[in-house]
């Protein structure tokens, strides 16, 4: 399936978008969309642990989802308490589980389920999964500020590096490629930051309908691309 000679990026992040409008082409509830969308994340995550990616960062709720209808916020975190019980499964697959965002405003037994899916996989060398809740890139940043001017250091020692490290991806490097299905081109406050030089890849197809193949696509498309980072 995958061609041999294509470039696989070293961190691929995915906004995970059009589970509604999936749900509404089919006559169905929008949660049928994130259940539907929910299985394609598991194995499109498999998937790029099979093929060797090392980092894998998926948006599955922003700080900005809390405006949706309540009964529909309720659906999705139920579908991360789900996955959250049911990742045991992952640990089979070598992959490592790390979350990013704001936990504050999240249920305690989801608090709990993320801190035990990150201890139980922490050891894992295959793929590193992050999966971003309750984030916001703004939010991410202004964070960040706040533990840097908290730690009293100097302006002038101020840098990229410290900020890069002061975020909630300190330990993984930029996303060199961003994947957004579903005919949307922004970013919705998406890992603003990290992606000042990343790669991105827009589609139509909805979230539930991505495949494997529409990934190798895409990494084929990635392999094309001339990154010069400024230079010539
Ligand atoms: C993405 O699908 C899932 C979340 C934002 C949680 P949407 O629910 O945004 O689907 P559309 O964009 O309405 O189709
Ligand atoms: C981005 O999708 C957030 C996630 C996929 C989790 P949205 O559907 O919330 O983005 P907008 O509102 O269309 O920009
Ligand atoms: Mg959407």
């Amino acid at each position: 399936m995958a061609n041999e000679n294509r470039i696989l990026p070293q961190h691929i992040a995915i906004i995970m978008d059009g589970n509604g409008r999936w749900a509404k082409n089919r006559g169905l509830p929008r949660s049928a969309g994130h259940i539907a969308g929910a299985k394609t994340f598991k194995s499109i995550a498999r998937y790029c642990n099979k093929i060797g990616l090392k980092y894998l960062t998926v948006y599955a709720f922003s700080t900005e989802n809390w405006k949706r209808p309540e009964d529909e916020v309720n659906g999705i975190m139920n579908l991360l308490r789900d996955y959250l019980k049911d990742a045991e499964n992952f640990k089979d697959e070598n992959i490592r589980v790390r979350f990013i965002g704001d936990r504050t405003p999240l249920a305690d037994d989801i608090k709990a389920l993320m801190a035990k899916n990150e201890e139980d996989s922490k050891n894992a060398t295959g793929l590193t999964l992050y999966i971003a809740i309750n984030y916001g890139g703004r939010d991410e940043i202004v964070k960040a500020v706040k533990k840097i001017v908290n730690s009293g250091v100097k302006a002038d020692d101020i840098n990229e590096k410290l900020i890069s490290d002061s975020l909630y991806t300190y330990d993984c490097p930029d996303p060199d490629f961003i994947i957004r299905p579903s005919g949307e081109y922004r970013l919705s406050n998406y890992l603003i930051w990290q992606s000042a030089y990343s790669e991105f890849w827009y589609s139509d197809i909805l979230w539930p309908d991505f495949k494997e193949k529409d990934l190798e696509k895409a990494i084929d498309d990635f392999s094309n691309r001339n990154r010069r980072f400024g230079g010539i």
